[in-house]
């Protein structure tokens, strides 16, 4: 049975959602699920703007064919060839074979590369203020390059002023029945998983998604709905939403705060973290997070490092280098360009100490990171002679804190 929604008259969501997805890109776990988004438009011409994951592509085709009504499907539009979105491209040409596809010249070359068998005639290529007029809407190309892919590209309708902005402005979570971000509470159910979507899939280009929104600053205010390829439909509060990808695309913090991350094997860089998490709620900074590497997927440990403005990392010394899971969190903030904050260290080991030394090398290597000169060393477990240098690292990271707030 079909199950699409109205975005408006006669624009429709077909997409659909998966909550049996363990691991977006086989990669990061998803909890509550993921939609993949997809749209038809009604006018004198038919057009689907995107597809979805095979996994979802049944439900897609019942969605798509009982929009459409009978009518024939005179367009793909394609503005993002991953296979969460392009997957059942292939299946729409099968069932629509006298569609015509618009999308980029580097789409075309991903979609042979993922050998979809397109015929040439089929392809109509779109470059940066081409425009298309099907009946009463005409739309114009916005191209995306690097966000998220190399192809991307998003499309404005310039008639009802709907941005179809492929992974840009997209999230995590399936949207169980709802469409509209205004259906939520976006701020308390959903802003984690939009956090930790961008932070982990389009986080390292920073510069690529900065050019896409000082593009679309020229046409925000004709901007009536933001509908991207994975999450809610925009349709209200555009500002809360430029404000996060404003601070997530420039690597600024969203709040001045502490995360402490401990790779802790028996308990006693554990303890230390907490000791010091306590200190610090003893100088007014209360605005923390402690996580436990070993136990934290890195997507979510990355999602927090774009929000809060300081980084407490406290690491074992493993096989004369640091705990893996730690240095795997390390390469993923080094991966995704994550930079402008300010840091602070504490290494522990039962002999031949290096954590310490290791982090900081790591954190130096990524752009506008501030190491605090403080920094405590362990050998094996928190002890009476630590504390003068516990202490001083308290002081030094409420210091900060103080003053960034
Ligand atoms: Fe949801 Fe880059 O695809």
């Amino acid at each position: 049975m079909y199950c699409y929604r109205n975005v408006t008259e006669d624009l429709f969501w077909v997409g659909g959602n998966d909550r049996r997805l363990a691991l977006f890109e086989n990669i990061h776990p998803l909890y509550h699920g993921v939609s993949y988004n997809a749209y038809v438009l009604l006018d004198e011409k038919t057009v689907l703007i995107d597809t979805v994951d095979w996994a979802i592509g049944r439900q897609f085709v019942e969605n798509v064919t009982a929009v459409l009504g009978g009518r024939p499907l005179d367009y793909l539009l394609i503005n993002h060839v991953e296979p969460d979105h392009a997957a059942a491209i292939e299946e729409i040409l099968l069932r629509w074979p006298k569609v015509k596809l618009i999308t980029t010249p580097k789409a075309v070359i991903l979609l042979n590369q993922f050998g979809f068998a397109i015929e040439p005639e089929q392809i109509e290529e779109v470059r940066e203020g081409d425009t298309r007029c099907f009946g009463k809407h005409t739309v114009t190309f916005i191209e995306a390059p690097m966000v998220h892919w190399p192809e991307a590209m998003v499309t404005f309708d310039l008639t009802n002023g709907a941005l179809f902005s492929a992974d840009a402005f997209g999230s995590f979570r399936s949207l169980d029945g709802k469409l509209f971000a205004d259906e939520f509470d976006f701020d308390r159910e959903w802003i984690d998983d939009a956090r930790r979507y961008y932070t982990n899939i389009v986080g390292k280009y920073g510069v690529p998604v900065q050019a896409l929104l000082k593009k679309a600053a020229g046409i925000v205010n004709d901007i009536k709905f933001i509908c991207p390829l994975h999450g809610p439909v925009w349709r209200k509060d555009f500002g809360y939403l430029l404000d996060k990808y404003q601070h997530w695309s420039t690597y600024e913090p969203e709040e001045t705060g502490v995360m402490i991350v401990y790779a802790s094997m028996y308990g006693g860089t554990e303890r230390t973290a907490e000791v010091l998490a306590a200190k610090l709620a003893e100088r007014g900074v209360l605005n923390t997070r402690m996580y436990d590497v070993s136990s934290t997927h890195v997507s979510y440990l990355i999602s927090d490092l774009f929000k809060y403005s300081h980084l407490v990392l406290a690491s074992v010394t493993y096989n004369l280098g640091i705990f893996p899971p730690m240095h795997n969190f390390l390469a993923d903030m080094k991966a995704l360009n994550l930079q402008n904050r300010t840091c602070a260290i504490i290494e522990n080991g039962s002999w031949a100490i290096r954590s310490g030394t290791l982090m900081r090398e790591e954190l130096e290597k990524l752009k506008h990171m501030e190491v605090l000169d403080e920094s405590v060393t362990l050998a094996s477990s928190l002890r009476t002679q630590n504390l003068t240098d516990l202490d001083a690292l308290a002081d030094a990271l409420a210091a900060s804190v103080k003053k960034e707030g």
